[in-house]
């Protein structure tokens, strides 16, 4: 859904009639919040910092809301079934006794099914109180003992390819962070291709997973280069407490961090020898949207020293060779079950560049400073 679209179906909360006077806590918008003052849930870092900037109350994770009791909670539907109801949990346990819980999504989104549930877990029908712009609010009231029922997520398998240590190990997964039931198989492809031929004989000592969900790439990689030095980094702060409890567990916390960070802005650290990526291609809804995707390609001239070297892995029908064609030069080095992995080496370009660069100009063998894609 265009964010547009999306606002649109968010500002049915700002309806005559569907909220009380008075704060109101909302999960992933701010709409209300703005209108009413209390406390925003955003745990996208965009998001948060706009909140942050305006100078509203806004917190990247409910369960930071230990003490917190709120008369009245807006929830607004995810594509990720299994993150709403995590967000539904958090808001009924804020939510004080007698107090309404405004369940707000789009048609697009499957706001029908997701009530459904809700109203069957809650064991109450719930009051439409504005549907319209293919879009519904519906209000639920906290009473009895009944509550919104939390997903479990198993962890997921992880097997290190043969010829490199073949061993395995497991990932715990959070509600709504990537890849949610399994490996995901352009993770499983990239993965292959970092055992292989396509490393520099040079071992990396410092590489950054950009977008890193549950740190899948990154630990991996901190597991085949055991001196190296690993950042992950994701715009979703459910993903960067799932990848850090993962480091935890696996007792790689004294070379691995995770980051809260988002791909437009510019990168808190530099010279990694190596980049690894799997590319988001959708934005907080179901629609394929690259910008993301084009953002992290953007900052990799940021991200890397001036012989580094990205692996990145996409759907075969994306196109992503031209954007990264801008970054350095381009090679796919796999290609198999309906994906590809590319590499990028930035030094390659560097020297392209000096090619075309006149007699006594300087080029730095540097790409162009990182730039905002949105
Ligand atoms: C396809 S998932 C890959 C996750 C993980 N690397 C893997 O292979 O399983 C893409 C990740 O990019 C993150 N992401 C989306 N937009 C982002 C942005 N603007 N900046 C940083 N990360 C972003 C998402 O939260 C998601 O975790």
């Amino acid at each position: 859904m265009s964010p547009k679209k999306l606002r649109r179906s968010e500002s049915l909360v700002l309806d005559p009639d569907v909220l009380r006077a008075g704060p109101v806590c909302e999960f992933q918008s701010s709409l209300a919040v703005e209108a009413q003052g209390g406390t925003a849930v955003q745990p996208w870092r965009d998001l948060f910092l706009a909140d942050e900037a305006a100078g509203r109350t806004v917190v990247a994770n409910a369960r930071g809301l230990a003490e917190a009791s709120f008369a009245q909670v807006v929830v607004h539907l995810q594509k990720s079934r299994a993150a709403t109801f995590d967000d539904l949990t958090e808001a009924w346990r804020i939510l004080a006794p007698g107090g309404e819980l405004l369940f707000s999504g789009s048609n697009a989104l499957g706001v029908v099914s997701a009530v459904k549930r809700l109203a069957e877990e809650l064991e109450q029908p719930g009051v439409v109180v504005a549907n319209r712009a293919r879009a519904r609010v519906v209000r639920f009231r906290k009473e009895g003992e009944r509550a919104p029922q939390r997903e479990a997520t198993d962890p997921i398998e992880v097997v290190l390819p043969d010829g490199i240590q073949g061993e395995s190990f497991q990932l715990e997964t959070l509600p709504g962070v990537f890849s949610a039931k399994r490996l995901d198989p352009g993770s499983e492809l990239l993965i292959e291709a970092l055992g292989r031929t396509t490393l520099p004989t040079k071992l990396p000592k410092r590489i950054v997973d950009l977008g890193c969900g549950t740190g899948v790439l990154g630990i991996v990689a901190a597991r085949l280069f055991p001196a190296a030095e690993v950042l992950l980094v994701d715009a979703d702060a459910r993903a960067v407490a799932c990848a850090q409890a993962n480091i935890a567990r696996l007792g790689l916390a004294d070379r691995v961090r995770a980051l809260w960070w988002d791909a437009r802005e510019k990168p808190p650290e530099d010279r990694f020898d190596l980049a690894l990526v799997n590319p988001p291609f959708h934005h907080r809804g179901p629609e394929v949207d690259l910008a993301p995707a084009l953002a992290l390609f953007e900052s990799l001239a940021g991200w890397l020293s001036r012989n580094g070297r990205a692996l990145l892995v996409a759907n075969r029908t994306l196109p992503y060779e031209a954007a990264l064609g801008r970054q350095g030069e381009v090679a796919q080095v796999l290609d198999r079950r309906g994906y590809k992995v590319l590499s990028l080496e930035r030094s390659a370009r560097s020297k392209s560049a000096r090619g075309r660069t006149a007699p006594g100009a300087r080029s730095g063998g540097r790409s162009r400073p990182p730039t905002r894609s949105r």
